[in-house]
């Protein structure tokens, strides 16, 4: 099942997972990323990557996490892929900090 992006991305955005995605299945807005569920192949390869485990794979979610699934789904047709690393956003260390990671 394809994977999807949750909410401690918001805010930190750190793109480790584009850099490990082999299928660019990411797009990004101006604070956080979401995964194509249509391009994204199970690799698993993002979730590890992900500072603060921003990443779940849809089979996982928790009941009040399933909103993701749609939310990625419809994000990835509204914004641009992105292909490459970017640093992160300003405040993502004390987020990543508060997140406890
Ligand atoms: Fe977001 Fe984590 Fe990727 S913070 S941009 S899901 S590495």
């Amino acid at each position: 099942m394809p994977h999807v992006v949750t909410d401690n991305c918001r805010g930190c955005r750190y793109t480790d997972c584009v850099a490990s995605c082999p299928v660019a299945c990411f797009h990004a807005n101006e604070v956080r990323v979401y995964i194509d569920p249509a391009l994204c192949i199970d690799c698993g390869a993002c979730i590890p990557a992900c500072p603060v485990q921003a990443i779940v794979e849809e089979f996982d979610l928790a009941p009040e996490q399933q909103h993701w699934i749609r939310i990625n789904a419809e994000a990835a047709q509204r914004y641009p892929t992105l292909r490459n690393r970017l640093a992160p956003l300003d405040g993502a260390a004390a987020l990543r900090q508060a997140l406890g990671y």
